[in-house]
C-alpha cells in the first residue's frame, strides 16, 4: 500500500490492541484520515486514546459491526478505502459461557464489513485492502515441540478461536470468490499497557495489588508465547503496508512462558514494586479447576515476517513485563474504572 491520502477504518480501536494500533497509525501518519468504529462493549474504552482523540486526522464512530444497514451507510458516506479490523469478542472464559456473541461479533460482523466494503469497492478494487486481524488459537493446540506456520491446519478447541477461524476462512473466501483484496496475520498472546484484567497478566497484576487470590487453571502447566503489544502494532503497520494480498503471516514473541513460571515472577517484580516481603504475591497462587477445552501450548513461527517483511519484536519480556507492571501501578484510576459494575458479576461467576 502506498502512503499518500488514506482514509482508514479500524474497528475496535477503543480496546486493547486497537488502541495502540489507532495511536500508531494518527502519530505517524498524518496524511491518513483515521477512522475508530467502536461499540465501546464492556472491552472498549476511550481512555485508551484519550492522548490522541483531538488530533486532525482522527474520527471516532460509535457503531456496531453486528448492524449491517449501519455499516453500508458508514462505507458510503466516509468511503474508506482500507480497512484494518480488530473488533471482536476475545476473551476464551467468556466465549465459553456465552458462545453466541462470538459467532455474531466476529464472524457475522467480519462478514457485515466485507459486504460493506464490497459494496462501494467492486467497481475498483486497486488499491483496496482488508486486512483481518486473527490469532494463533485458530490453529488449536502444540504438543511439547514445533511450532505453528502459515501452512498448519486449523484445529481451533474454544468457541473463541472456532469463531476467529470461521472469520479467517470467510475472509479468504471473500478474496477467492468476490476478488476482495485482504491480508489475515494470526498472532500470539499480547500483553501491556490498557489490556482489560480479564486476561491473565492484568488480572493478575491487578490481584496482587488487591492482596486477592491468583486463579491459576489446572496445574498451570499451559505454555503461551507472549508479545509486547506494540511489536504487535507495529507488525501491522508493516503488513498493512507491504504485506503480500491474499496471504497471512504469523506473529508472535519467541517467547514461550509456561504460566506458573510467568506467574511467579510476576509476583516476584511486584513483590519489590510494592515492596512486599520476598515470597509474599506468590502465597496468593490458587489451583482452580482448569479451563474446558484448555490448549495446552502455543507457539508461533514468525520466521515468514521476518524474513519477507523484516518485522522482529524489539521489546524483551523483561522490559515489556516492567513497562506493563509500572502501567498498571500507576494508572489505578483506569483500573478502577473498568474493574466495577458488569466486572464485579463477571469475575463472581467466573471465579466462585
Ligand atoms: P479487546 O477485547 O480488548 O477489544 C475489542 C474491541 O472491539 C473493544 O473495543 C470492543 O468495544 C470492540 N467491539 C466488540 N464488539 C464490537 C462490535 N460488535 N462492534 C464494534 N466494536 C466491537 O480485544 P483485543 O485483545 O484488543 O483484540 C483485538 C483483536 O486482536 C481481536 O480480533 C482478537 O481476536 C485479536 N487478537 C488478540 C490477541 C490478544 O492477545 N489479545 C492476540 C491475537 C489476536
Ligand atoms: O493466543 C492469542 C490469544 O491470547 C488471543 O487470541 C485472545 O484474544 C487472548 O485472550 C489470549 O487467549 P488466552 O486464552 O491464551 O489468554 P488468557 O489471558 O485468557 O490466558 C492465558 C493463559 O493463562 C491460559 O493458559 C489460561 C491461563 N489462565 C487465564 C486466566 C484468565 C489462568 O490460569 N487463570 C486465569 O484466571
Amino acid at each position: 500500500m502506498k502512503s499518500s491520502k488514506r482514509n482508514i477504518l479500524i474497528t475496535g480501536g477503543a480496546g486493547f490492541i486497537g488502541s495502540h494500533v489507532v495511536r500508531l497509525f494518527v502519530n505517524k501518519y498524518p496524511d491518513y484520515q483515521i477512522f475508530n468504529l467502536d461499540a465501546l462493549t464492556y472491552a472498549g474504552n476511550l481512555e485508551n486514546i484519550k492522548d490522541i482523540e483531538n488530533a486532525a486526522n482522527y474520527h471516532f464512530l460509535k457503531a456496531d459491526i453486528t448492524d449491517a444497514d449501519q455499516m453500508k451507510a458508514l462505507f458510503r458516506k466516509y468511503k474508506f478505502d482500507s480497512v484494518i479490523h480488530l473488533a471482536a469478542e476475545s476473551h476464551v472464559d467468556r466465549s465459553i459461557s456465552n458462545p453466541k456473541i462470538f459467532v455474531e461479533t466476529n464472524v457475522t460482523g467480519t462478514l457485515n464489513l466485507m459486504e460493506a466494503a464490497l459494496g462501494i469497492w467492486k467497481e475498483d478494487l486497486q488499491h483496496k485492502l482488508f486486512y483481518h486481524i486473527s490469532t494463533d488459537e485458530v490453529y488449536g493446540t502444540l504438543g511439547e515441540t514445533g511450532f505453528f506456520t502459515e501452512t498448519t491446519s486449523y484445529a481451533p478447541n474454544s468457541p473463541y478461536s472456532a469463531s476467529k477461524a470461521a472469520s479467517d476462512h470467510f475472509v479468504r473466501a471473500y478474496g477467492e470468490t468476490y476478488n476482495l483484496p485482504y491480508v489475515i496475520s494470526n498472532c500470539s498472546n499480547n500483553y501491556g499497557p490498557n489490556q482489560f484484567p480479564e486476561k491473565l497478566i492484568p488480572l493478575f497484576i491487578n490481584n496482587i495489588i488487591e492482596n486477592k487470590a491468583l486463579p491459576v487453571y489446572g496445574d498451570g502447566k499451559y505454555t503461551r508465547d507472549w508479545l509486547y503489544v506494540l511489536d504487535h502494532a507495529k507488525a501491522i503497520d508493516l503488513i498493512f503496508h507491504k504485506g503480500n494480498k491474499k496471504s497471512t503471516y504469523n506473529v508472535g514473541g519467541f517467547n514461550e512462558w509456561q504460566n506458573i513460571d510467568l506467574i511467579k515472577l510476576l509476583c516476584e517484580i511486584m513483590d519489590k514494586k510494592l515492596d512486599k516481603n520476598e515470597g509474599e504475591s506468590e502465597t496468593l497462587i490458587t489451583f482452580i479447576k482448569d479451563r474446558p477445552g484448555h490448549d495446552k501450548r502455543y507457539a508461533i513461527d514468525a520466521g515468514k515476517i521476518n524474513k519477507e517483511l523484516g518485522w522482529e519484536p524489539s521489546v524483551t519480556f523483561e522490559e515489556g513485563l516492567a513497562k506493563t507492571i509500572d502501567w498498571y501501578l500507576e494508572n489505578s484510576e483506569w483500573i478502577k474504572a473498568v474493574v466495577s459494575g458488569s466486572y464485579q458479576e463477571y469475575y463472581k461467576k467466573q471465579y466462585t
